[in-house]
């Protein structure tokens, strides 16, 4: 389902990722470590066309995404991928319902209030869905960007430090979410350096990653 090689990203003079080579397929659970610094944002905005590498290739279902067009590039998103920004990116003067349902409007999908009810049900910020953000602790725009990276049922979510903000109860219901992506087929790829991520069962890949490289 995604297929990158020999991926390179420079950032003006400093390498940021070399040489990535990856196979991840259809349904596949895939964790990706590293020390703060190591590169995995920095992937993971590849994957989501966030951003363009210097070299090398992602295919998702057989189709290069790194020449796209940025208006190609947030089509392909709309349609395959959820993605849940470490700095979160929701709009603070809206409520929450309204961030969770922005994602249906870009990818012009059918409205309806139970989709949206059943993504914040999912990642248990339903009870706050008429609080603006700004009043939302960490923790909570945390669950809001879960939400809203699942609500146009995507087949692909990556997930950046989804757990950076929350306490130990609400990673273990995340992990919990994880499971269920899994038991509907969906491929997800999470940057994390969280240990409560390590050694889990419906894990199928660990993958490391240290100054850019995989290792
Ligand atoms: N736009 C940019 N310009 C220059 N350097 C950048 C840019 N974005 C990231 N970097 C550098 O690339 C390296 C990798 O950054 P990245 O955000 O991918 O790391 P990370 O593994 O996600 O770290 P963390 O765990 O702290 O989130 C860092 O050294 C960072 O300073
Ligand atoms: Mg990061």
């Amino acid at each position: 389902m995604i297929q990158v090689t020999n991926l390179n990203l420079q950032y003006k003079d400093f390498t940021a990722l070399k040489d990535i080579n990856l196979d991840i397929k259809k349904g596949e659970l895939v964790v990706l470590k590293g020390i703060s610094g190591s590169g995995k944002s920095s992937l993971l905005a590849l994957l989501g066309a966030f951003n363009h590498p210097t070299s090398g290739d992602i295919k998702i279902d057989n189709k290069s995404i790194v020449k796209l067009p940025d208006i190609y590039s947030s089509q392909v998103r709309n349609k395959y991928i959820g993605f849940v920004f470490q700095s979160f990116n929701l709009i603070d003067g809206l409520n929450v319902y309204d961030n969770v349902l922005a994602p249906l409007v870009l990818s012009k999908q059918k409205i309806t209030k139970q989709k949206i009810i059943d993504a914040m049900i999912l990642a248990n910020i339903e009870h706050k869905q008429n609080d603006k953000i700004y009043n939302l602790s960490g923790g909570e725009k945390q669950r809001v960007a879960i939400a809203r990276a699942i609500v146009n049922d995507p087949n692909i979510i990556l997930a950046d430090e989804p757990t950076a903000n929350l306490d130990k109860d609400n990673s273990l219901a995340f992990i919990d979410i994880l499971r269920k992506f899994k038991d509907l087929g969906k491929t997800v790829i999470i940057a994390t350096h969280d240990s409560l991520f390590d050694n889990l069962d419906f894990v199928d890949q660990y993958i490391n990653i240290q100054n850019g490289k995989i290792v």
